[in-house]
């Protein structure tokens, strides 16, 4: 077991349900600190270059147009195998495919507006975190 720390992003869709409190009661209920934390809408060149990874596929212009369609909420979590964990209190990236009792499946309402970003590995975390905050 190894503290880490990950990237969590509740996206639009999430805050304009007004399920902020929700989601963040999930993180901190599964042992999950929030170690970083700042609201902010992304300009269509930041969310292109978050989301570059992402850049060749179809999907891609409506990514960045949802991303940028309200503010996020862009966190730092910490706590025991933090990357691992949070993606499994999130669920399937499709809510359709996400296990009962995860944000996605509790409050998505599709792929596209999936509630909650979280970073997939090590080294995506390093790299989203160090994105979003400089120190
Ligand atoms: P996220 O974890 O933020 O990473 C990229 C996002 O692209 C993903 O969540 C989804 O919201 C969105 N997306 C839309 N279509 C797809 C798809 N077919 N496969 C993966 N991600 C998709």
């Amino acid at each position: 077991m190894t503290t880490e720390r990950t990237l969590s992003i509740i996206k639009p869709d999430a805050v304009k349900k007004n399920i902020i409190g929700k989601i963040l009661q999930r993180f901190e209920d599964n042992g999950l600190k929030i170690v970083e934390a700042r609201m902010q809408s992304l300009t269509k060149e930041k969310a292109k270059e978050f989301y570059k990874i992402h850049s060749a596929r179809p999907f891609f212009n409506d990514l960045v147009s949802f991303i940028t369609s309200g503010p996020i909420l862009i966190l730092v979590l910490e706590g025991e195998n933090a990357i691992e964990k949070n993606r499994k209190i999130m669920g399937a990236t499709d809510p359709k495919k996400a296990e009962k009792g995860t944000i996605r499946a509790d409050f998505a309402e599709s792929i596209d507006a999936n509630a909650v970003h979280g970073s997939d590995g090590q080294d995506t975390a390093k790299g989203e975190i160090a994105f979003f905050f400089k120190n």
